[in-house]
């Protein structure tokens, strides 16, 4: 992408709720998978955006949140929201890169990261931030997942190109076994999940920019892959979605 291109991508994405599928029963679900955890738990939530889950985080338990994003727009809109809300005392938002975090060893209880590992690879994500956790902590990822075997070959080249690596269910849970996890859950988010803070508002910025851009060719080619992209999960589904995958630092 040319540096004009990248800042349509981020023209397109500004102000839309959240910056990938999510939803609140989602984060509740996976977060209630994590038993026996401390009173206050230190949380770190990688690749937060701008903090839909950080605050949906922050109603459901009484710990400290480490956000992180490497993106400074996205920091600052956090930062503003977790004012307004009152939340202070329980969110810390960080400008960092993902794959040099500068905590020590053993500092969290949880790591969150909701779409986001795929951005340095599920495997290098689990292997580098396990140091991070505490013994007996989780982490809890979600991630592009195929869901069903031979898609059709539009969507498997739009996505060998998009994100090559990306893994069936099976394929991801032997990568969590061999990166010394335990399984502890997975579930399928809802469609609901795509469409309603995400697809949904990014469809309608694309129209509007799609008439902005008419006769601006590098901008279109942006604006028509994220189309592409919504064009694609509509019609196939049942192929591919996100997986949030619940795993615990082993015990030894
Ligand atoms: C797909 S978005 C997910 C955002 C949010 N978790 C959500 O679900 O709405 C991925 C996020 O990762 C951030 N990001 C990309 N590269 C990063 C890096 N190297 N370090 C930290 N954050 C990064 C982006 O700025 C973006 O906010």
């Amino acid at each position: 992408m040319s540096n004009k291109q990248t800042e349509i991508f981020f023209q397109i994405y500004q102000n839309i709720p959240r910056q990938g599928p999510g939803n609140f029963e989602s984060t509740k679900n996976a977060f209630l998978k994590m038993i026996d955890l401390p009173e206050h738990p230190k949380i770190l939530d990688i690749g937060c955006g701008t903090g839909m889950q950080t605050l949906d985080l922050a109603s459901l338990t009484n710990g400290k949140i480490f956000a992180v994003d490497n993106h400074p727009v996205y920091v600052d809109e956090l930062k503003q929201k977790v004012l307004q809300k009152g939340f202070s005392d329980k969110i810390a938002v960080i400008n960092a890169d993902m794959s040099a975090l500068n905590f020590p060893h053993t500092t969290f209880d949880i790591i969150w990261t909701e779409g986001a590992i795929y951005i340095i690879g599920f495997e290098n994500g689990l292997k580098q931030w396990r140091p991070l956790l505490k013994q007996g902590g989780y982490l809890a990822a979600s991630e592009l997942t195929w869901l069903k075997p031979h898609p059709p070959s539009e969507l498997k080249e739009f996505w060998h190109v998009g994100y090559p690596a990306m893994q069936s269910i099976e394929g991801n849970l032997q990568i969590i076994r061999n990166s010394e996890y335990k399984i502890i859950d997975y579930f399928v988010l809802p469609e609901s999940a795509w469409w309603n803070y995400y697809y949904h508002p990014l469809a309608e910025r694309v129209q509007l920019l799609k008439r902005h851009y008419q006769d601006d060719a590098e901008a279109l080619e942006v604006v028509n892959m994220t189309q592409s992209e919504i064009d694609l999960y509509q019609r196939y589904s049942e192929y591919y979605g996100y997986v949030f995958y619940i795993v615990q630092k082993f015990l030894n």
